[in-house]
């Protein structure tokens, strides 16, 4: 952020962890969110993602005290904030808010928007000045106190909210896709200045978002939620490099995948063939019944070389023809039709240049520790 220097040790908080236990909530028959368990440890951000409709944004307004819960409870440090019998009000969380539309007073200037929680919690008139200008400078807008928000840009206007929402020094930093509304370039940019301050600061703070660049780049822990429940969560890495499920594969990333019919398999590896190949994966627990299984393995994670090479030691290899080939500046992208059962299509990323055209034979070689075993599809289903 462009100032987001100066910081005094008054200026960070105590920090606290947030806890979800095991929360439902329903609206009539209909249950948004059905037990779910979210742990965010103190200063740390967590990402929560999902497709639409999948209760992110039921789950922050449980946490922002706007949305009674059904069932289970929600702490920070050692304080209930909410169960099923009741809840602390929003404005006594201690919580600040940012959401996708701005939501700034129309009315007001950036320095009243800013200053307005402070007045309510009591400052002076200095203080709040103080704390408005220090604020506006953390996040570069210290130069558009004046304004209103309808001389500003969206990322101005986002920025002012993001102010806001620090300007009281919350314990909890809640985001509701505050990026969506901005055009990709200021997206990026945003997501790096949302995350320095956040550091900086040491809020303890859930972002919800349906970006999977946003969830890998911003956070320390990724909670993945389909259908109001948690499929998966752990650290941008973990969840990128051992997903799972098939879902979460295909919802963080680009992935490939593999149906092979098991030849055999301990804890940790599986072996199975893919037509006249033998593919090794690893993380798998499968139980005696199973014969067939998924992999994943993510399009980067794939060498090319020409099919009359000889095959690197150790490595899975398969062999194909190149469909296509699409140049996209940082990556070339191609698709290839694999040798083996059924028409299976992997995409493979490289750096540029290219190096084969479409029509040529190859073999395409992944590192069977990079190749992994989706839990929930055995059998060829889910299970
Ligand atoms: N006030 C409400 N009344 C009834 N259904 C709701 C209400 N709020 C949300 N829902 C439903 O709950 C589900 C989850 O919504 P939401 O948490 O907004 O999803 P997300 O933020 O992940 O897109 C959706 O199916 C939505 O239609
Ligand atoms: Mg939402």
């Amino acid at each position: 952020m462009a100032a987001a220097a100066a910081l005094s040790a008054a200026d960070t908080v105590q920090a606290q962890d947030l806890r979800l236990n095991d929360v439902y909530k329903s609206y009539g028959n209909y249950e948004a969110v059905r037990g779910i368990s979210i742990d965010v440890p103190k200063g740390s951000m967590v990402s929560l993602i999902g497709p639409s409709g999948c209760g992110k944004t039921t789950t922050l307004r449980m946490i922002a005290g706007l949305e009674p819960l059904s069932s289970g409870s929600i702490t920070v440090g050692s304080k209930l904030l909410s169960d099923a019998t009741g809840a602390v009000p929003p404005e006594r969380r201690d919580m600040g808010m940012v959401f996708q539309s701005y939501a700034l007073w129309p009315h007001m200037s950036v320095a009243d928007n800013v200053g307005y929680g402070l007045k309510r919690k009591g400052l002076n008139a200095t203080d709040i000045e103080r704390r408005v200008s220090d604020v506006l400078a953390m996040v570069g807008m210290v130069d558009h106190v004046g304004r209103y928000p309808s001389q500003l840009s969206g990322g101005q206007q986002q920025r002012v909210a993001l102010a806001r929402a620090v300007a009281s020094r919350p314990q909890i930093l809640l985001f509701d896709e505050p990026l969506s509304n901005l055009d990709a370039v200021l997206r990026e940019q945003m997501r790096f200045e949302i995350r320095d301050l956040q550091q900086k600061l040491g809020i303890t703070s859930v972002y919800v978002t349906h970006s999977q660049e946003e969830a890998l780049a911003l956070s320390d822990k990724i909670v993945v939620m389909s259908k109001g429940l948690v499929v998966q969560s752990g650290t941008p890495a973990e969840i990128y490099e051992r997903p799972k499920t098939a879902f979460v594969a295909g919802f963080i990333g680009l992935t490939n995948t593999l149906t092979l019919n098991r030849l055999l398999s301990d804890d940790q590896m599986a072996v199975g063939s893919f037509g006249a190949h033998r593919v090794k994966a690893s993380g798998a627990a499968m139980n005696g019944e199973t014969q067939q299984f998924l992999v994943s393995v993510r399009p980067s994670e794939i060498t090319l070389s020409a099919a009359s090479a000889s095959p690197t030691a150790g490595m899975n290899r398969l062999v194909g023809t190149i469909q296509t080939v699409v140049f996209t500046g940082g990556i070339v992208d191609y698709f290839i039709a694999c040798d083996g059962p059924g028409q299976t299509t992997l995409r493979v990323q490289t750096t540029p240049p290219a190096r084969f055209e479409p029509g040529a034979q190859v073999a395409l070689e992944f590192d069977p520790a990079r190749t992994v075993v989706l839990e929930d599809q055995v059998n060829g289903k889910s299970q």
